[in-house]
């Protein structure tokens, strides 16, 4: 009997050595100290030991069981620390890896120059008006004193699409239909920001680019008020200690008509590169609006007056920037927006 027990606890430090999981470690419990495992069945065979066998078999049965247990305890942490390891490897995380940025989103310049320009005239109480990309030959040329066989339309080469349909060549049209809603009302005070389209395609123009236009019309308005807003605008825009100048120029809708200069932004009108040395950069086209104008759209040009101006979106923003090539603007290549 004793023999027989000394090969279970054989046997069974055997499978428990080479036992991997803790599922095995079990079924070899239940096996040799189950219920029905052998080391109980052989116990049952105690009653045929005589009365002084007994006790040292009971005591080799208890040593055996000790024996198996201490063994299956044993392997049962060891395949438990194993597990534990394997985990954490798998779960194991490279912190010094460099992390995911997160790139924010943002407005292309033309945008925060368009609602910088925006924000300057709706300060000043101007309203936003908006008009169609595709126009009538009367709201872009025939309204704004350009009649049919007028010169001056080589001035803005046009995208026809049929004799009398066009793309806009600029936002001065905004200007008529604001004007033949409002009248005979006052005062008119609106700012048009929008795309315009002419055929023109190098570093310094794009066949489609972006106006802000200006009107206002009101009992006495005059040139000093035209003067005074855009002083404005060019010291909000460009810092206060910016400079404009008024050019005598010619735009069919206008009567007298300026081309607004403002001192240089990079040299500060001492002259350089930029300025052509000139201490000088032109940013936009403006006069009182012309009389005929006035008329076309239902104003009565002997008791309002009104003055206008326009000016291109882009270059406002190259030079705010110190852009020397329109077409970054439209590239959208992220290496040159994310500067912004
Ligand atoms: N529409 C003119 C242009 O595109 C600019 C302008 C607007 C001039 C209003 C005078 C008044 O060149």
């Amino acid at each position: 009997m004793e023999q027989k027990l000394r090969t279970i606890a054989e046997e069974a430090l055997q499978a428990a050595n080479t036992a991997e999981s803790l599922e095995q470690l079990n079924d070899i419990r239940v096996k040799y100290l189950g219920k029905k495992g052998s080391l109980t069945q052989v116990l049952r065979g105690m009653g045929s030991l005589s009365a002084e066998e007994r006790p040292r078999i009971g005591q080799v049965a208890n040593e055996v069981r000790a024996q198996i247990e201490a063994a299956l305890n044993e392997k049962v942490s060891a395949v438990k620390e194993k597990e534990k390891q394997i985990r954490i490897r798998a779960e194991r995380i490279d912190i010094t890896l460099p992390g995911r940025p997160v790139t924010l989103g943002k407005k292309h310049p033309l945008t925060a120059v368009t609602e910088e320009i925006q924000n300057i005239f709706l300060g000043l109480g101007f309203n936003i008006a908006e008009g169609p990309e595709i126009e009538h030959d009367y709201y872009n040329f025939e309204a704004l004193n350009l009649p049919k066989d007028h010169p001056a339309r080589d001035m803005q080469d046009t995208f026809f699409i049929t004799d009398e349909v066009l793309l806009r060549t600029h936002t001065s049209p905004v200007q008529v239909h604001t004007m033949e809603k409002t009248a005979p009302n006052l005062p008119v005070k609106i700012i048009a920001p929008g795309k315009v389209y002419r055929r023109d395609d190098d570093a310094t123009h794009s066949p489609m680019f972006h106006q802000v236009e200006g009107l206002a019309i009101d009992r006495k308005i005059t040139f000093s008020d035209l003067k005074g807003v855009l002083q404005i605008f060019a010291e909000e825009m460009f810092g206060e200690k910016t400079k404009t100048r008024f050019r005598p120029s010619y735009f069919p809708f206008t009567e007298p008509s300026a081309e607004v200069d403002i001192s240089c932004v990079m040299c500060a009108g001492r002259g350089c590169r930029v300025c052509s040395h000139t201490g000088w950069l032109e940013v936009l086209g403006s006069g009182m609006v012309h009389p005929r104008v006035l008329e076309m759209s239902g104003y009565n040009s002997e008791e309002v007056t009104g003055f206008a101006f326009g000016m291109g979106v882009e270059r406002i923003a190259m030079l705010k920037y110190g852009i020397d090539d329109l077409r970054l603007l439209f590239d959208n290549d992220l290496r040159f927006l994310e500067q912004f």
